[in-house]
């Protein structure tokens, strides 16, 4: 039977070297794109040690003509592409009257253009195939409004808007398009946070984190990148056929006290 083929951006750490791995298991050819070529290429290869068809692709997602090359390069390779998972993104902690021009600009260039490139090229291609499943990186911070991560809150409203709305021009071409909103999650990328607030709030590293979890998470403990896989699966399989247009939290119960 012909495999369905994969494609997640910034998936050489974190939430999507952990998705990579396993819509592999759940019997895909995954497509491997970071900006980090290493760390691309070792997801990649640890797929085709566990059996499966893999590839990596350098690009910067918030680079329109290499988001489409990225499509094209896919399809010369795999025939298809009927899952795109636009993952990739950046955070930054930072005051209001702190963020710069160029701190918003490349903040939305990346997590919004980034993904709304994805999301064209991808849908272009499953127009011609007739069908697929887009499915976006967005955040709590997409739902409610993060102090202190205003440009990034921002964004992820943008990714939960945009996705409301191409579910809805897309399903004529059998195309549905969906959304993950996680918490707090244990990567780089909280790391990053966690610096961020310690610097504004005198903290040591990691307290920012615990506090955080502490008053926040209803489970007591932080997310992993394995916490978000299983419905992410289920996004990206035939199971979700009927779903579109849905940003899924998936927090550990947070609340915002
Ligand atoms: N970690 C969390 O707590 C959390 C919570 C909610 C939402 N998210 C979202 O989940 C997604 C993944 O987060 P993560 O924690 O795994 O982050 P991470 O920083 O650990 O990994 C992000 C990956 O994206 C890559 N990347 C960055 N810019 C890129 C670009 N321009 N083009 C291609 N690749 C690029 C990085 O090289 C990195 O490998 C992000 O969109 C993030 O906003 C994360």
């Amino acid at each position: 039977m012909l495999k369905k083929v994969a494609l997640i951006t910034g998936a050489g750490r974190g939430i999507g070297k952990a998705l990579a791995l396993r819509l592999a298991k759940d019997g895909f050819n995954v497509v491997i794109n970071d900006i980090n070529k290493n760390d691309a290429q070792k997801v990649a290869e640890e797929i085709k040690r566990l059996g499966g068809k893999s590839l990596a692709i350098v690009a910067d997602v918030s680079k329109k003509d290499e988001v489409y090359g990225m499509v094209t390069e896919v399809v010369q390779e795999f025939d298809r592409l009927d899952v795109m998972i636009s993952n990739a993104g950046i955070a930054h902690v930072r005051k209001i009257h702190d963020i710069t021009s160029e701190e918003l600009e490349k903040m939305f260039q990346i997590n919004v253009f980034g993904v709304f490139y994805c999301l064209q090229a991808a849908s272009e291609q499953m127009m011609r195939q007739g069908g697929g499943k887009i499915i976006n990186a967005a955040s709590v911070a997409g739902r409610r409004g993060a102090a202190n991560l205003s440009h990034y809150s921002g964004t992820k409203f943008a990714v939960v808007g945009f996705t409301q709305a191409a579910a809805q021009e897309l399903a004529p071409h059998g195309i549905t398009v969906n959304a993950y909103c996680p918490g707090i999650v244990d990567t780089d990328m909280w790391k990053e946070i966690d610096r961020g607030f310690g610097y504004y709030l005198n903290l040591k590293e990691g307290e920012a984190m615990e506090d955080s979890i502490r008053k926040k998470v209803s489970l007591g403990r932080a997310e992993t990148p394995k916490d978000i896989e299983g419905i992410v699966s289920y996004l990206a399989s035939d199971e979700s056929d009927y779903m579109t247009g849905q940003s899924i939290v998936i927090d550990g119960g947070m609340v915002f006290p």
